[in-house]
């Protein structure tokens, strides 16, 4: 568990200021959701506080990221793994043609050996489904399987900071409530969790406090439940239209409470 600190953060894509100065924090042992529509921004600050934007060309982001108080922005992506922080890619990115026994032995590289086997043991109990399949290769693998192997994998390094990208894209909304499951048990069993959502109802139901990004800054934050209950996030983000009462954010919302 720690204490994840973003501070003032910009990143630019040559001509293209994809984040313009993203604070946030994520309190050891919460979750936080980050919020906002295609192209706001939001894989671009995971990928900045993985350190994955590094290997573009040279140093791309500005600003400061900090694990407990101390710097992680200038590490590469495998020494902030070793510090505790793994990502679950946007898309999933397993992969396709290696087994899932191998997509999990990749996640734990780097991680002592001892380690790694208490690792898969724990992903094994969460995902009973990626033992079965241990020799498949991922690509055979549904969406929803291929979503949890590419947390399982995340969680082959035992994080103590996890973020994730979109988990529940183009799932079918049975396997989405358990993804959603998993990520709580995930959290309850001692890992903070920076969470990219679309799923606007979903995520308010499993974070303590979100983000709204727009256009590369944070337009709106707060505790989850008061943005939930905020008129401008169920307008636009939980389809909510001004004159109804919000019946269909609150059907939203208690359906992902639970
Ligand atoms: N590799 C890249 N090269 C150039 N521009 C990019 C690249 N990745 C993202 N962008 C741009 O940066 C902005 C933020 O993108 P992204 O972080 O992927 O947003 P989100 O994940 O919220 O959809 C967008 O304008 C996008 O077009
Ligand atoms: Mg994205």
């Amino acid at each position: 568990m720690a204490e994840l600190t973003v501070g003032d953060l910009v990143v630019d894509y040559g001509p293209v200021r994809a984040l313009r100065g993203v604070s946030m924090r994520v309190p050891s042992g919460s979750i936080v959701a980050v919020l906002g529509a295609n192209g706001a921004g939001k894989s671009t600050l995971l990928r900045a506080v993985s350190g994955t934007l590094r290997f573009h060309r040279g140093r791309v982001a500005r600003g400061e990221i900090a694990l407990d108080g101390t710097r992680i922005d200038e590490l590469a992506a495998a020494a902030v793994v070793r510090r505790g922080v793994t990502q679950v890619p946007e898309g999933r990115r397993v992969f396709a043609r290696m087994t899932v026994e191998e997509n999990l032995r990749a996640g734990g590289l780097g991680t002592p050996r001892r380690a790694a086997a208490r690792a898969r043991e724990r992903v094994h109990e969460l995902f009973p489904v990626l033992a079965e399949r241990a020799r498949q290769r991922a690509g055979l693998l549904s969406g929803g399987e291929q979503q949890m192997l590419a947390i399982g994998r995340a969680l082959m390094a035992e994080p103590s900071v996890l973020l994730l990208d979109e988990p529940t894209l183009g799932l079918a909304p049975q396997m989405a409530a358990r993804i959603a499951g998993t990520i709580k048990a995930i959290n309850a069993a001692g890992t903070s969790v920076l969470l990219v959502e679309q799923n606007v109802a979903m995520a308010l139901a499993l974070a303590s406090h979100a983000y709204v990004l727009e256009v590369g800054s944070v337009a709106l934050e707060g505790p989850a439940a008061t943005l939930a209950d905020s008129d401008e996030v169920r307008r636009r983000y939980l389809g909510v239209s001004d004159e109804s009462p919000g019946l269909e954010a609150r059907a939203g919302l208690s359906r992902w409470s639970a």
